[in-house]
């Protein structure tokens, strides 16, 4: 049993120190390969644009933040994350054969093998810099060499290794524990800390509000801090963005000083430095809220939906990314995929250039369903209509539409470059979903018929059944859903261990 467990942790040293080196080379190499005469263009919230500089040079296409502050640095990270990088950019950086990162290594010229009968188009993109935690290109498939029939089991099964995981499972189930930092109830700040655990959490940012009543009625939770693995901090940055005294403005000092309380009060805190420490968090303001408690962001482990690692502030191995889920109680509607008409689906705003080079390139296609309004139609007709749902990144890499996709046993095309997928290192997420690199839009099609085409598909599709539990929140905590997963995400990092002496 032991060495089981240990073989997954070894390995997952081994693909965090992979990854991190590449993250921190591609990023030298972008700060360090900036043409000179460009324009800069934010992205605000609100979807406004504005020019920080004019200079536009002819192709309008390259950028000159001059980057000399961190500040400058998340901004053009910010851009780049929109743009995507050419191959001449990234020339030379491509992972070589030790930078397995998430167990795919494979080169962009690799030729077609295992979606569809070949002839995808060859394209100039970025695909080797390291995608959506590692996971394949759908263009870039894993090479042939296994043998069919090893990929036909391999298919079938949605995990990486699933011995490991359910050997770890056990351990985690029974071993974990989580210590939350109390408060009184007559608190003034109580209602951004903890949720009222008989409130239903709903909309965008439920993932947050969901994981924290689940762990309170869980039997991870200790009130004996000797015993305790890990430290929560409770305090939540959607509610502290609606509550008047904080606001968005305001929250980097509450956590600041939400710090500063518990390291005073408590020996915790100072004992690792935060790293035996963890906060939830759904919302996209998330990403700056540790600016001014800087050993949050670099010991604490952050588990969030918006888990881009082409930014600053998210680091794919310490880090957890939890899936951006819309409620949905109940069992999950049945929709044979020979029902299924539409081709793929798309709805939502034009938030990001991904989103609209995707509806301008698909808007008068028969079978790819883009639309930019709301729907007249109900949501869910599309999504139990259509073969694949398109998840096309907006501000973040992160919506809830995956989620979405998955409880209507649709497959999901995931158009969103740099995003360390949810539960990235316990499933494959190759085996029922679709990641296409956003240089790819117009061979959509292409990708996705091959896939229809061949047996492909029905494969994705029964897959996508079996991952159903895992992108479910609950109440009361279920085994397998949501919850339990996050709880496994978090067991897996944490990274003290401590030393029972005699009189502890
Ligand atoms: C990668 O592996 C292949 C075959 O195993 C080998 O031919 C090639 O030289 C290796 N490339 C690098 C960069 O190590
Ligand atoms: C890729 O880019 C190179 C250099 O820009 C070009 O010569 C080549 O034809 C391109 N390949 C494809 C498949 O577009
Ligand atoms: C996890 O622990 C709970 C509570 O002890 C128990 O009900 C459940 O069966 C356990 N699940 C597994 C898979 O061990
Ligand atoms: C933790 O460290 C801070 C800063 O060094 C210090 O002010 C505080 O008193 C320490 N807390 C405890 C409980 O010792
Ligand atoms: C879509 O159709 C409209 C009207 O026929 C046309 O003006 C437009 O150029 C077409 N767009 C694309 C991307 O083909």
């Amino acid at each position: 049993m032991a060495p089981m467990v240990w073989k997954a942790s070894f390995k997952g040293v081994f693909f965090m120190t992979s990854c991190t080196l590449i993250i921190l080379k591609l990023t030298f190499f972008f700060i360090t390969s900036i043409p000179s005469t460009s324009k800069l263009m934010i992205h605000d919230h609100d979807d406004h644009h504005f020019d920080m500089k004019a200079p536009v040079d002819q192709s309008g296409e390259t950028f000159n933040p001059r980057i000399s502050t961190h500040r400058q640095y998340e901004d053009f990270a910010r851009i780049l994350h929109e743009e995507q990088p050419t191959t001449t950019d990234v020339g030379g950086l491509q992972p070589g054969n030790g930078s397995n990162c998430g167990g795919s290594s494979q080169q962009v010229t690799d030729p077609p093998s295992q979606r569809g009968s070949g002839h995808r188009p060859m394209v100039n993109t970025s695909q080797a810099v390291v995608h959506e935690g590692g996971q394949p290109s759908a263009g870039s498939s894993p090479p042939t060499k296994k043998g069919k029939a090893l990929n036909d089991i391999q298919q079938t099964e949605v995990y990486h290794d699933k011995d490991i995981f359910l050997e770890n499972y056990k351990q985690m189930n029974k071993s974990l524990k989580i210590y939350v930092y109390p408060h009184q109830k007559t608190d003034p700040f109580a209602n951004v800390l903890l949720p009222d655990i008989q409130s239903s959490p709903g909309g965008n940012y439920a993932s947050e509000s969901y994981f924290k009543i689940a762990l309170s009625v869980s039997h991870f939770i200790t009130q004996d801090p000797s015993e305790a693995d890990l430290f929560f901090l409770p305090f939540s940055i959607a509610s502290m963005r609606h509550d008047k005294r904080i606001g968005t403005g305001g929250i980097k000092n509450f956590v600041k000083d939400y710090i500063s309380t518990i390291s005073h009060k408590y020996p915790f805190w100072n004992r690792t430095g935060g790293a035996d420490h963890f906060y939830v968090a759904c919302h996209s303001i998330g990403r700056t809220a540790m600016d001014k408690a800087p050993e949050v962001r670099i010991n604490a482990i952050q588990a969030v939906c918006s888990s881009s690692y082409f930014l600053q502030g998210y680091t794919a191995h310490k880090d957890a990314s939890i899936p951006q889920i819309w409620p949905r109680p109940g069992t999950p509607p049945i929709r044979h995929p020979s029902k299924r008409e539409m081709l793929a689906f798309y709805a939502g705003a034009m938030n990001s250039r991904v989103r609209e080079y995707l509806v301008k390139t698909w808007t008068n296609d028969t079978e790819i369903g883009v639309h930019q309004n709301r729907l007249k139609t109900p949501y869910s007709d599309s999504l139990l209509g259509s073969k694949f749902c398109i998840h096309a990144k907006g501000f973040e890499v992160n919506t809830a539409r995956i989620g979405d996709a998955i409880y209507y046993g649709c497959v999901p095309v995931v158009l969103a470059d740099h995003y360390d997928l949810p539960f990235s290192d316990i499933l494959d997420w190759s085996r029922f979903s679709v990641v296409v690199s956003t240089e790819d839009i117009p061979f959509l099609k292409r990708i996705l018929m091959e896939i229809v085409d061949s047996d492909e598909y029905l494969k994705l599709q029964k897959n996508v059944l079996k991952v159903q539990n895992h992108f479910q929140w609950h109440r009361k905590p279920v085994d397998f859903d949501t919850f339990y997963m996050v709880m496994y995400e978090l067991w897996v990092r944490r990274s003290t261990i401590r030393i029972h002496l005699f009189n502890e």
